[in-house]
């Protein structure tokens, strides 16, 4: 199996909605947004395909002398073989050579499996805002604001 990661483009509008739909169902984001977020100077993003399969996908902004992963899916079926971790690492190696110094992200307090990854990846709690995701039943979660130093400065 060849993986590859390779920037997105406006062609992979479709292949992000549905990526995202997969392992957000309750927020998917459209297109049209995604179109929206890329169409932004200083917006990028990665996609990661095995055998022209498209597995998982990643997206940020860079702001001054700060990146901010803005969402982050790996397909239910490709889960575990570290596709998010080969792709938060190819980010985190370009984000210094944009000017950024310091990478933000918000996770819910309840996804276990992200905090797992991004603790993994040396990211900290700075920061916490409560009750903002919604969950089922009624239910809220914390969402936790998590950094992670990417240079010394
Ligand atoms: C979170 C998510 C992106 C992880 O993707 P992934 O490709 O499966 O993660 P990786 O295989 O790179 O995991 C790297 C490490 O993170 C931790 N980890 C990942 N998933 C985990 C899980 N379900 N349970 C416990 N630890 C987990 C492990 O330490 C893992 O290393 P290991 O497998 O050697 O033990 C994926 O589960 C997903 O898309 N979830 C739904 C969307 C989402 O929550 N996005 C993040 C929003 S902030």
């Amino acid at each position: 199996m060849t993986v590859v990661l390779r920037s997105l483009s406006a062609l992979d509008l479709p292949v992000l909605e549905q990526l995202h739909r997969e392992s957000f169902p309750e927020d998917p984001w459209s297109a049209r947004s995604f179109g929206e977020l890329l169409a932004l100077p200083n917006t990028g993003g990665l996609l990661v395909q095995a055998n022209m399969d498209p597995l998982g996908l990643l997206l940020w902004r860079v702001m001054a002398d700060e990146a901010e992963i803005l969402t982050l899916c790996v397909r239910p079926p490709a889960r575990r073989r570290h596709v998010a971790q080969t792709l938060l690492a190819r980010a985190m190696d370009t984000f210094p050579k944009a000017g950024a110094h310091r990478l933000f992200l918000e996770v819910a307090e309840d996804n276990a499996a992200a905090r797992a990854l991004y603790k993994g990846l040396g990211f900290c709690e700075v920061g916490r805002r409560r009750a903002y995701y919604r969950r089922p039943g009624g239910m809220k979660t914390d969402a936790l604001l998590l950094e992670v130093m990417l240079t010394d400065e």
